[in-house]
């Protein structure tokens, strides 16, 4: 049975597309429309899987009248009603969390674990807890609006001049910055310990208005820009990063407590946080977090329900295929002359971070790297690069010992002074480890270069013109080199490069 999943009704609109068990595809609709955080799904994206087969029904992510139920009582964002149809093909809906939960335990490798969904909102559900065994998931407690951790980060988001929904990787990368001291007695209030009964948190509950932070009532956030490094931003950022950090492991700790699992599945936008989620591994014994956790991950979810059965995950590489062969020996040539290589090869990735398929490579030890890339762009010069190193490797250069495929996890740097290009602030990176079986040609080209440095590591970062979407296909290969003077190497001869 083939499966299409479908997200059209907040904000990353996706599709993915399943035969049994086999995940033969799933992108972005941004990707091909090239509008940032689209909503909808589009002709090309859909054009696209269905090349992988005709679906015998359609599963959709959130279930419509509960949505609209809650956009008329309490407000907030979001389409209720998917606008994508394929007439006589039956279709059926899923709840918001639900499907968040879907999508994390059957691409799991585990057959009994707790799961945990943590989001600004589903339809009215904003934190979950479920139990999956064998094939089954129960939800076994809820919470919902207005306690929310991802509305308590997002509104903090907004206060501070950034976008909310989409920028809050920013505000993270801040806190590294920051005292987390000076506001931390003020947003810990704000967000106070989990009490069912007492709890008081709010962010403005008729409006959704997230900028509306109570604590700080009276002082507007800034503009974006003009005083972007005022230093009690930063402090702020660090504030909130730190309640954060401890309100998770609360929660996950509760989670443990009642469900009395050792294996943990983590969804939901708030499982995008690399700098709170390392601190999972201190509580449970093995962790999975889905590398596309947020909304765009769950029409791959909403699929999984209507399965109802593990999937084989395999790979995150799912999305547009550019064909050709990974450019190994071309791609370590470029950066040991120019410390900087782009790379569009092969499928993209299902998820908001590239992980080599779409990426600028550059070498970690240049300290000069990180502007240089930085300029090329045109990001915040604070902003921090993650590293890509040989899975191999990666517990000599990284305090880790656990495999960190998806770049979910950030760890102390051992040796912050052979590769300061992708270490942050705060001494620590956002490591993506590789191995051979992952993705063949990066575990080359990282050898390789292994072999003539002695470093296993490079500079990964999205390769993307700035303000859109992560590069898709070779017209977006061929706008990028226009727009940068930058050659792109795809593997195809025939091409750019
Ligand atoms: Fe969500």
């Amino acid at each position: 049975m083939i499966i299409l999943g479908v997200n059209e009704t907040s904000h990353d609109a996706s599709v993915s597309l399943i035969k049994d068990g086999e995940i033969l595809f799933a992108g972005h609709a941004e990707r091909y429309s090239k509008e940032k955080n689209d909503w909808y799904v589009n002709d090309s994206l859909v054009k696209d899987a269905l090349s992988y087969g005709s679906p015998d029904a359609i599963a959709y992510y959130e279930k419509p009248l509960l949505k609209a139920s809650r956009l008329f009582l309490k407000g907030g964002a979001g389409d209720w009603r998917p606008r994508f149809n394929l007439p006589g093909v039956p279709r059926k809906s899923f709840s918001h969390h639900y499907s968040h939960a879907c999508a994390g335990y059957y691409t799991s490798k585990f057959t009994d674990a707790v799961i945990v969904v943590l989001d600004a909102i589903g339809e009215y559900n904003t934190s979950t807890i479920w139990v999956g065994e064998g094939e089954k998931i129960k939800m076994v407690h809820q919470d919902n609006y207005p306690f929310s951790f991802g509305l308590f980060y997002s509104a903090f988001t907004k206060f501070l001049g950034l976008m909310p929904n989409q920028e809050e990787y920013i505000m993270m990368g801040m806190a590294a910055y920051g005292n987390p001291d000076r506001y931390f007695d003020q947003v810990n209030e704000y967000f106070p310990k989990y009490n069912k009964q007492k709890y008081n948190f709010h962010t403005g509950i008729t409006d959704f208005d997230w900028g509306y932070v109570p604590c700080f009532a009276g002082q507007e956030g800034t503009g974006y820009i003009g005083q972007w490094f005022e230093q009690r931003k930063f402090d702020l950022a660090a504030a909130v990063q730190k309640v954060y950090e401890k309100r998770l492991i609360e929660y996950m700790r509760y989670a443990k407590v009642i469900t009395r699992k050792s294996n943990l599945v983590f969804m939901g936008g708030c499982a995008l946080n690399s700098k709170a989620n390392t601190s999972l591994w201190d509580i449970f014994k093995d962790v999975w977090i889905m590398p596309n956790p947020g909304d765009a991950g769950s029409s791959l979810g909403a699929a999984a329900a209507l399965y109802g059965k593990h999937l084989e995950w395999k790979t995150p590489y799912l999305g547009y295929d550019m064909g050709g062969d990974y450019p190994v020996q071309q791609i370590v040539d470029s950066i040991l002359k120019d410390g900087i290589v782009a790379v569009a090869s092969g499928r993209a990735e299902y998820g908001p971070r590239a992980l080599g398929n779409r990426s600028i490579l550059a070498d970690p030890r240049d300290p000069n790297i990180k502007d240089k890339v930085n300029l090329i762009k045109q990001r915040e010069l604070f902003r921090p690069f993650a590293p890509v190193v040989m899975e191999e490797c990666a517990s000599k250069w990284f305090d880790m010992d656990f495999a960190s495929p998806y770049m979910q996890y950030t760890v102390k740097c051992l040796k912050p002074d052979l590769i300061p290009s992708v270490v942050h602030e705060d001494g620590t990176s956002r490591v993506q480890t590789v191995n051979r079986d992952q993705h063949r040609g990066l575990w080359r080209v990282l050898n390789k270069f292994y072999l003539q440095t002695g470093v296993p590591i490079l500079l990964n970062t999205s390769l993307n013109i700035k303000g859109q979407p992560l590069l898709n296909d070779h017209q977006d290969a061929i706008d990028w080199q226009a727009h940068y003077g930058y050659n792109i190497l795809t593997g195809n001869n025939s091409l750019v490069g």
